[in-house]
C-alpha cells in the first residue's frame, strides 16, 4: 500500500496524484494524506511524496508511474506503444509544472492543442494517466488558469478536453477531499492553540491502548510530560488503557535510579505507575523476530565499522555484507548472541534499502552487542535490540492501538511500518504531534547533565530546569500543564514556543486560590511611624478577598510599620496615600540620608479618607513579634540565546547570574505555610514555598512567572541594539537613583524594570508624555540643546570660520538626536514598569 502525502498549502498543488488515487478508488493500492504545510520539509521540500514499501518518491511523474504500475488497471495503456506514449505525456506534464514562462508554456499548449485536434483523449479512446498528468499540471499552472478564464490564446481542443477531464467524477471526488482537508485545518488555531477537540482514527470506545515508553536514562522534562499527558488523555477519552513501558534496551545508558525518578515524575503529573512494563520482558520474542527476518533474507550481520557504515549510508552504498547467505547470517547472529570475539564486531541490520531518499530506510541497525549486565536480565543477553526494531514489535505485542510519536520521528514511520508488515504483526496507528520546545531552554539530556555536573544548578529539580520536577518547583501547577498541553492539541506546527502562555495559563489557575500575604524587602526597609494608630493588635481578615473558602489570616496593626524603600522614595510630604487593607493616611515627614535613601517616614492616619481618591496603594507590615524573615528567589534563563543550535558552545551562552535572592520580612502567617504552598505577596507577585524555615534559616519562596513580559523576558540576553541601549540607559538611571522609572512603579525592582525595558518595543516619541514632570535628565539635555543653539546662532552672527560653525552645528545635531532616544528609553521603562505594577492589582 502506498501513501501519497500532499502539501495542501503548496503554491502549485499536485493535482494529478490526487486525481489518480481517486480514479483507482482502492485504498489497498494507495491513499492520500494531507499535511497542512506549503512543502514537505521531511522530503526535501517537495509538494508531494509517495511512501510505500520502503520507497519514497517525490516527483509527480514517478509517483504516477509507481501507482499505475503497482496495480493492474487500464489507465496505463493496453500495449507497449500506448504505454510509451503515455510516458511521454507524463514527462511533458512535468515541463508544464515547471513552466512559469509564458512563451515556453505557449509552445507546449499549442502542441497539446494540435494533438487533440482529432482526439478526445491524449492516448487511446478513454482516460489514461496521460490525461490525468496533463490535467493536474495545467490546473496548477497560473498562466494556464488565466487563459482558461479569459479564453484568450487557448486552443479550442485543449480547452474542451480540459473541461471534459475536469468534469470526470473521480476528479470531483479528489478535489472534494482536498477541499475537506483545507476546511478542517482552517479551524486549527495557532501553534500554541491547536484544536482542542483532538481525535484518533479508528478509535473504538473501550479498545484504545496507548503507551508512554521512556528510556530510563534521565529525568523527565516538559516534552516528556506532553507525551505522557497526551497518551493519558486519549486512553481516558476512549475509556482505554495507557501502558507505561520502560524502554530498557541499552544497558550502557540506563540506571535504576532513573526508573525510580521517572515513576516519581509520572506520579507528579497524575499518571499511575503501579503497573509498568519493560521492553526487556520481550527480549526472547524480539530475538525470535530477528531470526525470522534473517531466515527470510530481510536482515544481515554487518561487520562494517561505524564510521564507514555511516559514510556508506550517507552515500547510498551497499555494505559488503549485504548479500551474505542466510546460513552465514544465522551463524554470525549466533556469534553475536554468544558475544564471541567475532560476534562483537557485528551488528544486525534490516535489509530495507540501500539508497532510499528517506535515510531512515537505509538498512537500519536493529541489534547491537553490549557486554554490560542489564538491570533486569543480568548477563542473559550480550546483544540488545535497538529502539527501531523493539518499538514496533513490542507495541504490536502489547496490544497498542495508537502509538503517539513526535514529528521528529516522521521519517522513521515508514521503517516502523516495514517491521510491522514484514513480521506479519498487528497494525498500530501512528499519531504524530509536534515536539515541545521553548525559547532559552535546553531539553537535551546531555546539555542538562552538563549543568548538573558543573554544579551550575542545584540538581535535576532546579527551578531553572525544564524538567517536570523543575517546573513544578518553580510553581507550575499540574492542572495548568495539562490545560496547556491539551490546548496545543494536535498541532503539528513545529515552532519554538515562548514561555508566556504556559505561565499565563498557570496564573489563571492559581490566582483564585492563592492566599494573599505581604512582604517588605529587607534592604533599606523604612520605618514608618503612624500617629493616630491603636497599639499593636491583631485582627482576623480573609486570606483572599474573593475566595472566602481559603479562611482567615491574622493581620497585625500598630503605630510602627515597615515599608519598601522603593515605595517610600516616591512619597511626598502631605500627600494622602492608602495603606492597603487599613485606610488612608497623610504623609507628614520624610527623612533621607545624604545618598537620598529614605530613613524614616511619619504619617498621620486618616481613616475617613476615600481610598478611591489616592494614587498610591501601599503595602506595609506592622512591626512586632509576628514578623518572619523570608528569602525571595527569582530566576533568569540559564542561557542567553533564544534558540540553541546543536553546534552552539554552551559555555559561550551562559547567563552570568541567573539566581537572585532578596531578603525580606513577611507577615507571620507565612510561618505556617508548607512546602509547595502557592501564595501571592501583594504587589510583588505569586510565590511558591520552596523550603520552610528551619532553625536560623528563613523560609525560601520562589517567584512564579506570571506570563507577563517582564516575568518571562531574558534578563541577560542582549537581544537587539535598541534593547541593549534601553538596558544601558535603564542601568544608568538606576545608578542615579532611578527617578523616572520608579515614579511609575515604586514596588518594581530594578531587575524587573530592566527586563521589562528590554522587552518594551521602542517607538520614536520625541516629546515627553510620561507620567509626572520631565525627568531631570531630559530637562538637562533640553537645556544643553538650547545653549548649543544659542552658541551656533552667536557664531553665525559673529561670522566665525566655517569649520568652527560646522563643529558647533554637528554638536547641536548630536544633542538633538539624543533627546528622542533618551525620552524613548525612559518612557519604555516607565511603561513597562507601570504594566508590571498593574499586575500587582489590589
Ligand atoms: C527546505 O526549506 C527550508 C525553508 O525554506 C530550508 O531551510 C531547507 O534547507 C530546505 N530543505 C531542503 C532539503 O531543500
Ligand atoms: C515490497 O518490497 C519487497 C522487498 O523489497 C518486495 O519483495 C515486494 O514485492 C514489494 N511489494 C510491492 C507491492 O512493491
Ligand atoms: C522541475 O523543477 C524541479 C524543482 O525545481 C526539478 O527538480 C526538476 O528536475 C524539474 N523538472 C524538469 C523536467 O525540468
Ligand atoms: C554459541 O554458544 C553455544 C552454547 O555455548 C554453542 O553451542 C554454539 O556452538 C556457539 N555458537 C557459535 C556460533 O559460537
Amino acid at each position: 500500500m502506498a501513501t501519497v502525502v500532499i502539501a495542501q498549502k503548496a503554491a502549485a498543488i499536485p493535482y494529478a496524484p490526487i486525481a489518480l488515487v481517486a480514479a483507482l478508488n482502492n485504498p489497498a493500492v494507495a491513499k492520500v494524506e494531507y499535511k497542512n504545510v506549503a512543502s514537505l520539509a521531511e522530503h526535501g521540500n517537495a509538494t508531494v511524496a509517495l511512501v510505500a514499501n520502503g520507497t519514497t518518491l517525490t516527483s509527480v511523474s514517478a509517483i504516477l508511474r509507481y501507482i499505475v504500475r503497482s496495480h493492474k488497471n487500464t489507465l496505463y495503456g493496453a500495449s507497449a506503444a500506448s504505454t510509451s506514449l503515455i510516458d511521454e505525456f507524463i514527462d511533458r506534464s512535468q515541463d508544464i509544472i515547471n513552466s512559469t514562462d509564458f512563451k515556453s508554456l505557449d509552445v507546449i499548449l499549442q502542441q497539446l492543442n494540435h494533438h487533440l485536434t482529432l482526439r478526445s483523449f491524449f492516448v487511446g479512446y478513454k482516460v489514461s494517466v496521460a490525461d490525468i498528468a496533463l490535467w493536474g499540471a495545467l490546473k496548477a499552472n497560473a498562466i494556464f488558469s488565466r487563459q482558461l478564464k479569459t479564453g484568450k490564446d487557448l486552443g479550442v481542443y485543449l480547452g474542451r478536453w480540459f473541461n471534459h477531464i475536469s468534469a470526470q467524477a473521480f476528479v470531483a471526488v479528489g478535489l472534494a477531499e482536498l477541499a475537506k482537508a483545507a476546511e478542517s485545518t482552517k479551524t486549527a488555531k495557532t501553534a500554541d492553540q491547536g484544536s482542542f477537540d483532538i481525535n484518533l482514527v479508528d478509535a473504538e470506545m473501550g479498545k484504545v491502548v496507548t503507551r508512554f515508553p521512556p528510556e530510563p536514562s534521565g529525568y523527565l522534562h516538559i516534552g516528556h510530560a506532553k507525551a505522557a499527558l497526551l497518551n493519558k488523555y486519549f486512553a481516558d477519552q476512549y475509556k482505554g488503557r495507557l501502558i507505561v513501558r520502560f524502554d530498557d534496551t541499552n544497558p550502557s545508558k540506563e540506571k535504576e535510579e532513573y526508573e525510580h525518578s521517572i515513576k516519581e515524575d509520572l506520579l507528579l503529573i497524575g499518571i499511575d505507575t503501579s503497573v509498568v512494563s519493560y521492553t526487556s520482558d520481550y527480549f526472547d520474542q524480539i530475538y525470535q523476530y530477528a531470526l525470522t527476518l534473517i531466515k527470510e533474507g530481510k536482515a544481515y550481520c554487518d561487520t562494517t565499522g561505524q564510521e564507514q557504515m555511516r559514510a556508506e549510508r550517507m552515500d547510498g552504498i551497499a555494505s559488503q555484507c549485504r548479500d551474505l547467505s542466510v546460513e552465514e547470517n544465522l551463524r554470525r547472529f549466533e556469534e553475536m548472541k554468544n558475544a564471541t570475539e567475532f560476534g562483537l564486531t557485528c551488528c544486525l541490520r534490516a535489509k530495507i534499502s540501500v539508497d532510499n531518499l528517506n535515510k531512515a530506510l537505509r538498512d537500519p541497525v536493529i541489534y547491537r552487542c553490549n557486554l554490560l549486565p542489564h538491570a533486569r536480565t543480568g548477563n542473559k543477553w550480550k546483544m540488545y535490540p535497538l529502539y527501531d526494531l523493539a518499538c514496533p514489535v513490542v507495541d504490536s505485542l502489547e496490544g497498542v492501538t495508537h502509538a503517539l510519536r513526535t514529528d521528529e520521528y516522521h521519517d522513521r514511520n515508514p521503517q516502523y511500518q516495514w517491521f510491522l508488515d514484514n513480521l506479519g504483526l498487528r497494525q498500530v496507528h501512528i499519531w504524530e504531534y509536534s515536539r515541545l520546545s521553548f525559547v532559552y531552554t535546553l531539553m537535551s539530556k546531555r546539555k542538562l547533565t552538563w549543568f548538573v555536573d558543573q554544579g551550575r544548578v542545584s540538581g535535576w529539580d532546579d527551578p531553572r530546569f525544564p524538567t517536570i520536577r523543575g517546573i513544578l518547583r518553580r510553581g507550575l501547577t499540574m492542572e495548568a500543564l495539562k490545560t496547556y498541553i491539551l490546548m496545543q492539541g494536535a498541532s503539528t506546527n513545529y515552532i519554538t514556543l515562548e514561555w508566556d502562555k504556559l505561565w499565563a495559563v498557570n496564573r489563571k489557575q492559581i490566582d483564585p486560590i492563592a492566599p494573599r500575604h505581604t512582604a517588605v524587602e529587607g534592604l533599606n526597609k523604612v520605618k514608618v511611624t503612624v500617629s493616630g494608630a491603636d497599639a499593636y493588635n491583631l485582627k482576623e481578615v480573609p486570606r483572599h478577598k474573593k475566595n472566602e473558602a481559603l479562611g482567615n489570616k491574622r493581620t497585625a496593626y500598630g503605630p510602627t510599620l515597615w515599608m519598601d524603600q522603593a515605595d517610600c522614595k516616591e512619597l511626598e510630604v502631605n500627600e494622602e496615600v492608602t495603606f492597603m487593607d487599613w485606610g488612608n493616611a497623610f504623609i507628614r515627614k520624610i527623612e533621607k540620608n545624604a545618598e537620598g535613601i529614605v530613613t524614616g517616614v511619619e504619617a498621620e492616619l486618616h481613616l475617613e479618607g476615600d481610598f478611591k481618591k489616592t494614587k498610591k496603594k501601599l503595602t506595609w507590615l506592622a512591626d512586632g513579634p509576628e514578623l518572619v524573615q523570608v528569602d525571595l528567589m527569582d530566576y533568569d534563563y540559564l542561557i542567553t540565546k533564544k534558540k540553541i543550535e546543536e553546534e552552539d558552545e554552551l559555555k559561550d551562552l551562559l547567563t552570568p547570574v541567573s539566581e537572585f535572592k532578596t531578603q525580606a520580612v513577611a507577615d507571620g502567617n507565612v510561618a505556617e505555610l508548607n512546602k509547595g504552598d502557592i501564595i501571592q505577596f501583594e504587589r510583588k507577585g505569586y510565590y511558591i514555598v520552596d523550603a520552610v524555615a528551619t532553625g536560623s534559616a528563613p523560609a525560601r519562596l520562589i517567584l512564579i512567572p506570571d506570563g507577563k513580559v517582564a516575568s518571562i523576558a531574558s534578563k541577560a540576553a542582549p537581544v537587539t541594539m535598541t534593547e541593549q541601549k534601553d538596558a544601558k540607559d535603564a542601568k544608568k538611571k538606576k545608578e542615579k537613583g532611578a527617578p523616572a522609572a520608579a515614579a511609575a512603579a515604586p514596588a518594581v525592582s530594578g531587575k524587573k524594570a530592566k527586563a521589562a525595558a528590554h522587552a518594551a518595543a521602542s517607538k520614536p516619541a520625541p516629546s515627553w508624555t510620561g507620567p509626572g514632570p520631565k525627568p531631570e535628565e531630559i530637562v538637562e539635555l533640553e537645556a544643553k540643546i538650547d545653549a548649543q543653539g544659542l552658541k551656533v546662532r552667536q557664531l553665525k552672527t559673529d561670522k566665525a570660520d566655517a569649520d568652527q560653525v560646522k563643529e558647533a552645528v554637528d554638536e547641536l545635531l548630536s544633542l538633538k538626536k539624543q533627546l528622542p532616544i533618551r525620552i524613548e528609553a525612559l518612557q519604555s521603562l516607565a511603561a513597562a514598569a507601570s504594566a508590571a505594577a498593574d499586575s500587582f492589582s489590589l
